[in-house]
Order: structure tokens, then C-alpha cells, then sequence
């Protein structure tokens, strides 16, 4: 595992990283962290990721839902947010998708319970700078690291 912080400067740097970001994922699946304060832009990330991915439904919060799942081009897209339930994920299947080919993504990861918390491959940490500008700290595999060093790199700080 290795660290690394990116600036991400509006909408724009966004869209552009996750579509980045999944070209990378389209070759192997995985099991992404998002974390973050409200509005801090997971879910907006996320929306381009799958775009990236080939999903063609629209992806909307799933906070409510906790769960939604997405089929994009090679792999589906798992989407989950553990805001409302917090770390009440036992018993209700979650964990038949996290152990999967599939790609999945967890908004609020943090609230995951100990036994969960070293199954990512990558792990972005969002902070909203101000409303567009957001500082991601990043924390994942070193091929992934290595990847986003190299097709990421202008958003590398
Ligand atoms: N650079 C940016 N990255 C992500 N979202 C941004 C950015 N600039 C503005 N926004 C806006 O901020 C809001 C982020 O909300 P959302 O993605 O739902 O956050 P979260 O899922 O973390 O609660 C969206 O309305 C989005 O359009
Ligand atoms: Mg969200």
C-alpha cells in the first residue's frame, strides 16, 4: 500500500479523474473506499466512475437505498452507503458482493466494523476545500498508486 494526495480543482478535474480512474478497473475488480464529510463529493465521484465503467443507468445516492447495483461495460458496479446503517452490515448479504469480481464502492467506509476495514484496494479520503476545489488523500494498492501517478499525474500534488 502506498499514499498519495491529489488536487482536484472543479467538476471538471473530477469527471476527468474517476473516468481515469476506471479505465484502470475495467481490467480488474475491486472494492473502493470513499470517505468524506457530507458534500464532499463521493457520490458525484462515484457518478463519473461509473460513467467510466460503462454503466448507462443513472447513478443516484444510494443513502436511502443503502445499496444499488449496476451493470456496466465488463463488470458491475456495486454502490453502497453505510451512512444511515452505519456499521450494522452484518446478515444482510453485503458480504456475498464485497468477495466478488464485481467493482465495488462504499461511501462512508469508515463506519465499517474492524473485520472489514482492510478488504480495499484503494481508499480515497475526501476533503472539501471549498464548494468546487477538493483535496483527495489517497491510500491503495501500488499498482494503482502507480497508475494514477502516471495518467493522474497532473492532479498529483
Ligand atoms: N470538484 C468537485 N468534486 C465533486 N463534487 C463537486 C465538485 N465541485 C462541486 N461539486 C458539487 O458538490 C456536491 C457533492 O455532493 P455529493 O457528491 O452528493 O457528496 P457526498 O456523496 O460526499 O455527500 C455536488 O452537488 C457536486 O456537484
Ligand atoms: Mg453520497
Amino acid at each position: 500500500m502506498q499514499q498519495l494526495q491529489l488536487k482536484i480543482s472543479n467538476l471538471m478535474d473530477m469527471e476527468k479523474f474517476a473516468h481515469t480512474l476506471a479505465k484502470y478497473f475495467n481490467d480488474e475488480g475491486a472494492v473502493i473506499f470513499l470517505d468524506g464529510d457530507l458534500g464532499a463529493g463521493k457520490t458525484t465521484f462515484t457518478q463519473y466512475f461509473a460513467e467510466g465503467l460503462g454503466v448507462k443507468d443513472v447513478v443516484t445516492s444510494p443513502t436511502f437505498n443503502i445499496f444499488k447495483r449496476y451493470k456496466g461495460k465488463k463488470h458491475y458496479l456495486n454502490h453502497f452507503d453505510l451512512y444511515r446503517i452505519q456499521s450494522n452490515v452484518y446478515n444482510q448479504g453485503f458480504e456475498e458482493y464485497w468477495y466478488s469480481d464485481d467493482i465495488t464502492i462504499i461511501e462512508w467506509a469508515n463506519y465499517l466494523p474492524n473485520e472489514f476495514r482492510s478488504m480495499f484496494s484503494l481508499q480515497l479520503s475526501l476533503d472539501s476545500v471549498s464548494e468546487d476545489v477538493k483535496i483527495i488523500n489517497v491510500l491503495g494498492k501500488n499498482s494503482i498508486i502507480s497508475y494514477i501517478k502516471e495518467y493522474g499525474h497532473e492532479f498529483v500534488r
